[in-house]
């Protein structure tokens, strides 16, 4: 990854779209992986943390959080792992941890406006989603739709095509994911700060 590309980028809008985000044989991977055929990975996703956790009828995807002990998730936080560092010496951002899953929307599915922060907890501090969708097309929907920090202006909308890879300041942006169309896979992940 283009570290230092990345790291002008957030300083500057706060957000970078990278259209070839990493290495072909690890997307491959990473899209193998982000199937739900063993019914034990994936559940549905809930909303919020601790005692305030509850199933949402907010988003509509289902989940599995990455496993460091598999190959291809540790690959891909490897990868992670080094941008972590890079923008702790660019940009000063303590970032302390990574955490992410796979995230797949079935049909008719999406996530409404929302803030990645959780309430009450500022320990998110970037967003990052990596789309894992061959040949998608327009009619399949399910854009990342992101907006500025009052939530009334679109800044932009990001298509979840193969290899695509958003990374925006968590505080700053709400954003939604449109219903999709068809089948939609993706790992959603945060740098988080240490604290609350
Ligand atoms: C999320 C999220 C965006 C996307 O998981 O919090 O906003 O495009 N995902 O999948
Ligand atoms: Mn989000």
């Amino acid at each position: 990854m283009d570290i230092a590309k990345i790291a002008y980028q957030l300083e500057h809008s706060g957000y970078i779209v990278l259209s070839e985000s990493l290495v072909a044989d690890l997307l491959a991977d990473l899209f193998t992986r982000c199937h739900d055929d063993d019914s034990t990975r994936f559940h549905a996703a809930q909303v919020g943390r601790g005692a305030g956790k509850q199933l949402s009828a907010i988003r509509g995807d289902v989940i599995d959080w990455l496993d460091n002990s598999h190959s291809t998730d540790q690959a891909y936080l490897a990868c992670m792992e080094e941008l972590r560092l890079g923008l702790n010496e660019s940009l000063f951002l303590g970032l302390f941890d990574y955490e992410c899953h796979y995230a797949i929307y079935g049909k008719g599915n999406g996530y409404a406006k929302h803030s990645d922060v959780l309430q009450g907890q500022k320990n998110r501090i970037l967003t990052t989603v990596l789309y894992l969708n061959e040949d998608w097309h327009a009619r399949d929907g399910g854009e990342l739709v992101v907006f500025d920090s009052t939530g009334k202006t679109i800044v932009t909308t990001v298509n979840p095509t193969f290899g695509t890879m958003i990374i925006f300041l968590s505080e700053f942006f709400p954003h939604e994911v449109l219903l999709s169309h068809a089948t939609r896979r993706s790992i959603a992940g945060w740098f988080r700060v240490r604290g609350s």
